[in-house]
């Protein structure tokens, strides 16, 4: 009885642990930075000719899309980034076939379920990184555009699917908590999920190069 109590102790002192370990409390995490927020699609209003109006809305909605918190997870390389000033991940990790990580070291392994706050550590049941050809990190917003709008490159989605995911999708939407006193992702989840739809809708055209 006593060994099972001790087993359970350490399972979940484990956790914490792990998190302290990798990533000790640094004591000038503040609270986030104030990121302002995003136009509403309303302020495009007056822009009259339709493509103006996209390239514009897109552009907005770009301020999320090439966030550091967006772009850590579609890396041009192998290894995932961190922090606003985007460095490679200090845990050594890489993306693995699956992007999943390496066999040895998988993304769950302390990304769980949800932010585990004392160990500043991420977490989102699908933890894992944007397949290569999705990368943005150093991609142009007029070349991340492009290649959203592409199924070759963008996991065969149409672009009702892309608004959808956009607009949506959970993985995307820790962007806006992102946890451990990380700047977040300008604006909300909705207001971007507008965004999104108003440029395709009005043409789904991509800012020049
Ligand atoms: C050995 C533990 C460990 C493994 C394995 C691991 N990570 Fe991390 N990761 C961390 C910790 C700890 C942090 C928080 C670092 C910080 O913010 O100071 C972090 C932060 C991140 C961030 C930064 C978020 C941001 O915007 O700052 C990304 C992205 C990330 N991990 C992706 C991944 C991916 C993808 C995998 C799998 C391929 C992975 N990690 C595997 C420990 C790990
Ligand atoms: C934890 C890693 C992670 C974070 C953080 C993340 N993504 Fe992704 N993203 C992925 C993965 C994995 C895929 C591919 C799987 C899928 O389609 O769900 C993807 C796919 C996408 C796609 C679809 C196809 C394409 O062309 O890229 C879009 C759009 C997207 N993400 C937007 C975002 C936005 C916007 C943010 C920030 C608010 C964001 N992502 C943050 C991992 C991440």
């Amino acid at each position: 009885m006593r060994g099972g109590f001790a087993v359970l102790l350490v399972a979940l002192a484990c956790p914490l642990l792990l998190g302290l370990v990798l990533n000790p409390p640094s004591t000038s995490a503040g609270a986030p930075a104030d990121v302002g927020g995003l136009k509403p699609v309303a302020a495009f209003g007056s822009i009259k000719d339709a493509s103006q109006r996209s390239v514009a809305l897109f552009k907005e909605a770009g301020l999320v899309i090439q966030h550091p918190r967006c772009v850590n997870c579609h890396p041009a390389g192998n290894r995932p980034l961190q922090g606003d000033d985007m460095h490679l991940h200090v845990q050594l990790v890489v993306r693995g076939e699956d992007n999943l990580g390496s066999t040895a070291m998988r993304c769950f392994t302390c990304h769980r379920e949800k932010n585990f706050e004392p160990g500043r550590v991420p977490g989102h049941p699908l933890w894992h990184l944007a397949p290569i050809e999705m990368a943005w990190e150093g991609k142009s917003l007029g070349e991340i555009c492009e290649q959203i709008k592409d199924p070759k490159r963008n996991g065969g989605k149409s672009l009702a699917e892309i608004v959808t995911h956009m607009a949506e999708d959970t993985l995307v939407g820790w962007g806006w908590a992102p946890g451990g006193g990380r700047t977040p992702v300008p604006g909300t989840q909705r207001e971007f999920g507008e965004l999104i739809n108003a440029w395709a809708d009005s043409g789904a055209v991509c800012p020049g190069a």
